[in-house]
């Protein structure tokens, strides 16, 4: 059985995350990939609670490593329960945030060392990497005010400017270090160029499996 591919999609607040899953899902769809479609944190009941603790004003002030901890905690239920299970039935993966997630929110956000970011990846992904990541870059005073019109903020959104500002700075980092498996779109086109961009990113990354 041939391994299923792993993709990601990354951005800020506000840079319309789900309706571009929904047209990549669309798109693999297409071409009849079996696709398993999941989020972190999350993506298992034990994640969607972890998840519920990370994002709750309750814990606003939750010390950094406590935070990295539980993502990486949520993280190693998901890879266990879900994500290679399904690469190993060779099914592809679609999640909404992963791994460099965490290097930009605890990494260039909070200002975790990357160098303890790493070691947890190493310990709990044991090799496992994305085959594929999207970037959607917006500017963070623009993802924010979409993301209040959405409604409440969680713990995250409630953040200074300057931590999305950073938030975005590590972003485009980690795709500078990993050029091959980055792609970045301009998440502030309108709707139709931002799919565009995707589909010139994607499909042929597809066509070498199908
Ligand atoms: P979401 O609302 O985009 O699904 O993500 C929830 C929040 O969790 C978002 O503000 C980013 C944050 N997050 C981290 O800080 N580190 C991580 O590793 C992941 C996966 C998410």
């Amino acid at each position: 059985m041939k391994l299923g591919k792993f993709i990601t999609v990354e951005g800020s607040e506000g840079v319309g995350k789900s309706t571009n899953i929904n047209h990549i899902l669309m798109r693999l769809q297409q071409q009849e990939i079996d696709v398993v479609q999941t989020r972190e944190p999350g993506g298992t009941p034990l994640g969607e609670e972890v998840r519920e603790l990370l994002l709750d004003h309750r814990h606003t002030g939750m010390a950094q490593d406590a935070e990295l901890m539980l993502m990486f905690a949520a993280r190693a239920e998901h890879i266990a329960q879900v994500i290679r299970p399904a690469l190993e039935a060779g099914q592809w993966v679609l999640c909404d945030r992963f791994t460099d997630a965490s290097h930009a929110y605890q990494g260039a956000g909070r200002g975790i060392d990357s160098g303890r970011i790493s070691m947890l990846e190493q310990w709990v992904q044991q090799g496992l990497e994305p085959d594929f990541t999207l970037l959607l870059d917006i500017e963070p005073e623009v993802g924010l005010e979409r993301a209040g019109k959405r409604g409440a903020l969680d713990r995250f959104e409630k953040e200074e400017m300057s931590f999305f500002h950073n938030v975005r700075e590590g972003y485009l980092a980690r795709a500078s270090a990993f050029p091959e498996r980055f792609h970045i779109v301009d998440a502030g086109q309108p709707l139709e160029q931002v799919q565009q961009g995707i589909d010139a990113e994607l499909a042929p990354f597809i066509q070498q499996y199908v």
